[in-house]
């Protein structure tokens, strides 16, 4: 059990982690499109934030939020593996959901893989609804849910 992460914003050298990390936990079975260089330019895109969290130097999870006017969008996030049902994916979360109430955003979006019980549960845990889905989403071969959470007041 791991009991405390750095949560920080990710810095250039963290991309091939990022990319891997996404290849094998959330690209699995698909083409790999989110690369080196993708994650790269979202690091030095100003209206994204790629946050990673860390144990003992070790990047243990990440997460990719762009920011609209109102709305923000997690285009990607994981933990790895061996570091799950931990409250590593739920710190991420938090992190991304207090700065986006920070900046204004009203709602956050996203979408996950039909299949994947372990996403849609997580975020279904952390106030998240399912709006629809998109057939096809993922290169035709998977249907995506889309996730929608409205952020509202702090109590
Ligand atoms: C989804 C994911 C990010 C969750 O990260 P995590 O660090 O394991 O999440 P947490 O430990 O904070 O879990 C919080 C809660 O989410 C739910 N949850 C997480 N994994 C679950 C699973 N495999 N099955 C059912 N519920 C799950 C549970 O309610 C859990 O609470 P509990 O452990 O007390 O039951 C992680 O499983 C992951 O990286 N999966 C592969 C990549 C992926 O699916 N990314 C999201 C795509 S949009």
């Amino acid at each position: 059990m791991i009991t405390a992460y750095d949560i920080t914003l990710a810095q250039a050298a963290d991309a091939p982690a990022i990319a891997e990390l996404s290849r094998d936990a959330v690209e699995y079975g698909l083409p790999w499109r989110w690369t080196q260089a993708r994650v790269m330019r979202c690091i030095r895109d100003a209206s994204t934030n790629v946050v990673v969290a860390r144990h003992g130097g070790s990047l243990l999870g990440f997460a990719l939020m762009k920011y609209g006017d109102d709305e923000a969008h997690i285009l990607l996030f994981a933990v790895r593996a061996t570091h799950r049902r931990a409250g590593l994916g739920a710190a991420l979360l938090s992190w991304l959901e207090a700065t986006a109430e920070v900046a204004g955003i009203l709602r956050i979006r996203l979408e996950a893989r039909a299949g994947n019980a372990a996403a849609r549960s997580f975020y279904r845990r952390h106030g998240f609804v399912e709006s629809g889905s998109s057939p096809g989403y993922y290169e035709g071969a998977e249907d995506a849910v889309r996730l929608l959470k409205e952020l509202g007041p702090r109590p």
